[in-house]
């Protein structure tokens, strides 16, 4: 599995998005399209990002019965992205469908990748709200596991979840990590954080890195940073 840095596009509209990949010379990053700017803008967005080369992860995060689900992710794979997700939430079943639904008729489809517990979600809330019993950590787990037993290529969770997430479900079900800093950078919002050197030491498949790049004065040089901490 190819380690890479997926450069989260976390931009309101077509206009900054292009703005900001325009400030790259020749490096194509691997970016991520969340749901923010895809309602904004529809398909038109991952086409005109993907004419310009760059990989495409559309973060949509579908949750839903199964045939709805089987059929909008049919769409998402004619619409030629690399990855995608879901909410293991759903279900095995309905991952299972995704998987058919994102199946191209040759046989290609996008790396489907599952959301375990968001991170936005307390061991308080889990417990009380939802009324999921046990420890997070386990939850995570568990719908890990799911998800690989359902075929999905693997989860986004935190770096520090990486490791238990490959010894649980298999080495090379893949790990994609937000939450990167770089070792000078700021936190901002992010409470549990790694540098890219962490996050590959603890065996992140990819790295999910936003505002340590966007908001650089020099994205192309930060980007750049981050591969090569990361990958190289
Ligand atoms: O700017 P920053 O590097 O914090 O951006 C991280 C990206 O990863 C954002 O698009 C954010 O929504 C996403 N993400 C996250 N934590 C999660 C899941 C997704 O930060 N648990």
């Amino acid at each position: 599995m190819g380690k890479d840095v997926i450069v989260a596009c976390d931009f309101a509209g077509a206009r900054e998005t292009l703005a900001f990949l325009d400030k790259f010379g020749s490096a194509r990053p691997f970016v991520k399209i969340g749901m923010e700017l895809y309602y904004a803008e529809g398909p038109e967005i991952v086409k005109k990002i993907k004419e310009r080369g760059h990989r495409i992860f559309l973060d949509l995060k579908l949750h839903d019965i199964p045939n709805t689900v089987k059929k909008a992710m049919a769409v998402l794979a004619r619409l030629d992205v690399d990855m995608t997700n879901l909410h293991a939430g759903g279900g095995t079943e309905m991952m299972k469908y995704a998987l058919e639904g994102l199946t191209r008729p040759d046989g290609t489809r996008p790396l489907l990748i599952a959301v375990t517990m968001l991170t936005s979600i307390s061991q308080d809330v889990m417990a009380n709200e939802l009324g999921i019993g046990g420890q997070l950590p386990e939850t995570v787990i568990r719908y890990a596991k799911n998800a690989a037993a359902a075929g999905l290529d693997g989860v986004v969770c935190s770096p520090l979840e990486a490791r238990i997430v490959h010894e649980s479900c298999g080495a090379g079900f893949v790990t994609v990590t937000p939450g990167v800093r770089f070792a000078d950078g700021d936190a901002g919002d992010q409470k549990r954080v790694m540098t890219p050197e962490q996050a590959k030491s603890i065996g992140s498949d990819y790295i999910v890195v936003g505002r340590p790049i966007t908001a650089a004065p020099d994205p192309e040089a930060a980007y750049l940073r981050c591969v090569r901490e990361f990958v190289d």
